[in-house]
C-alpha cells in the first residue's frame, strides 16, 4: 500500500468541499427535513471532491448508522491522481440541528494517509472524554467522573464549580449528568453535535472546559484528527447501545475495555481537517445569505505544520453558477 506523503496543503482544497456542503445544506435550515439537508450536502461534497487531486477512499462515512444518504465506506473520491488517502466525511454533523435550526451544525471532512485511520467496524457508538492541552495525560476515562473533573480543574487552575462540561442531552447520559452536577461542575447540554463539542473543549479560552459522553464513532475519529493537530486529549471506549451492536462488535474481535487514544484513532501527523458552519452558533458562524450570494465561515488545519486557519469566504452565486453544477442560490440570486 502506498504511503506517498501529501505535500500540498490539501486542507485548502478540503475547505471548498465543506463550504459547498454548508452552502447547499443550509437552505434546509429549520425546515424539519433532515434527509434533504443531508442529501444536498452529500451531493455538493461528492461533486467538489471530484476536482481534487487525491486518490481517496471513504473510510468514515455516516450512512450506515441512520441510513442517511451517504458518501459510503469504500467509495472512491478525487481525480485518482495524487496521494492515496483515507477520507472521513460528515456532510452535515448534526442533521437534527440543521433540521430544527439549532446552533452548531457543521460540514466536516478529514484526510489522512491511506490505512492510518481507525476502522471502527460495526461499532456505531463510543464513550468519549475530551480535554484541553493543559489537562493532557491528567485524565483517565475509566476513573470516576468526579475524579476527572477534579484533575482537569486543577490543570486549568480553576475550581470544579467554575468548569463547564459539554454533554449530549440523551437519556443514556442521565447518570453522567447527575454525577457532574453532584461534583459541582456546570453543564452545557446540546441535543447533538459532539464534533463541535470536542473542538469547543480543546479551544483555548473557550466556553467549554471538557466534553464527556457517548456519541457516534465516526464523529470520534473526525474529532481525533482535529485534536491531533490542535492539541488536547481525547480518550474513547467503544460503547454499544444495543445488544445487536454489542454482539457484532465483540464477534468482530473488538475489545470493549480498550481505551482508544487520539494516536489509535489516527496514526499519522500528515493529516488535514476542514469544517464549515451551517447553522451558526458559538463554535463557527453559519451560512449568511446576502441576496447575491453568501458568506461562509470555516476552520482549516494541517497536521504537519500545525497551521490553523479561520476562513471567511464571500460567494457570488451569479458567478459560481456559470461554472458549478451545484445549484447554490435561489433563481433571483443566480440572475
Ligand atoms: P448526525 O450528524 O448523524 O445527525 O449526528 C449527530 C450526533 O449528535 C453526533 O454529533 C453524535 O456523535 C451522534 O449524533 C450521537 O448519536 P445519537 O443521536 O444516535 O445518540
Amino acid at each position: 500500500m502506498s504511503q506517498e506523503t501529501p505535500q500540498r496543503n490539501l486542507a485548502l482544497d478540503l475547505v471548498r468541499v465543506t463550504e459547498a456542503a454548508a452552502l447547499a445544506s443550509s437552505r434546509w435550515l429549520g425546515k424539519g427535513d433532515k434527509e434533504h439537508g443531508d442529501f444536498a450536502a452529500v451531493e455538493a461534497m461528492r461533486l467538489s471532491f471530484s476536482a481534487i487531486d487525491i486518490k481517496g477512499t471513504v473510510v468514515i462515512g455516516e450512512g450506515e448508522k441512520d441510513e442517511a444518504p451517504m458518501l459510503y465506506n469504500g467509495e472512491k473520491l478525487g481525480t485518482g491522481n495524487g496521494p492515496e488517502v483515507d477520507v472521513a466525511v460528515d456532510p452535515v454533523e448534526g442533521t437534527r440541528l440543521l433540521a430544527f435550526g439549532r446552533p452548531n451544525a457543521i460540514a466536516v471532512v478529514a484526510l489522512a494517509p491511506r490505512g492510518t485511520m481507525y476502522n471502527p467496524g460495526p461499532a456505531f457508538y463510543m464513550k468519549k472524554m475530551t480535554v484541553p492541552s493543559e489537562a493532557k495525560y491528567q485524565v483517565d476515562i475509566k476513573a470516576p467522573v468526579a475524579e476527572n473533573l477534579r484533575r482537569v480543574a486543577k490543570a486549568l487552575g480553576k475550581s470544579v464549580d467554575d468548569m463547564v462540561v459539554f454533554v449530549l442531552d440523551k437519556p443514556r447520559h442521565a447518570g453522567l449528568i447527575r454525577e457532574i452536577r453532584e461534583a459541582g461542575a456546570r453543564i452545557q447540554l446540546h441535543t447533538d453535535g459532539d464534533v463541535a463539542g470536542a473542538l469547543m473543549a480543546i479551544t483555548p479560552g473557550g466556553e467549554v472546559d471538557m466534553m464527556i459522553g457517548t456519541g457516534g464513532t465516526p464523529e470520534g475519529i473526525l474529532a481525533a484528527v482535529a485534536i491531533r493537530i490542535m492539541g488536547g486529549e481525547m480518550q474513547c471506549m467503544l460503547d454499544p447501545q444495543s445488544d445487536a451492536e454489542r454482539e457484532s462488535v465483540q464477534q468482530a474481535g473488538y475489545s470493549l475495555e480498550r481505551v482508544l487514544t487520539v494516536d489509535d484513532l489516527v496514526k499519522s501527523d500528515d493529516v488535514f481537517f476542514a469544517a464549515t458552519g451551517i447553522s451558526g452558533g458559538t463554535f463557527l458562524k453559519g451560512v449568511e445569505f446576502t441576496g447575491k450570494g453568501a458568506v461562509t465561515h470555516s476552520m482549516v488545519m494541517r497536521g504537519k505544520t500545525g497551521t490553523f486557519r479561520l476562513i471567511e469566504a464571500q460567494h457570488s452565486f451569479s458567478k459560481l453558477m456559470r461554472i458549478s453544477a451545484i445549484e447554490y442560490g435561489t433563481k433571483n440570486e443566480r440572475a
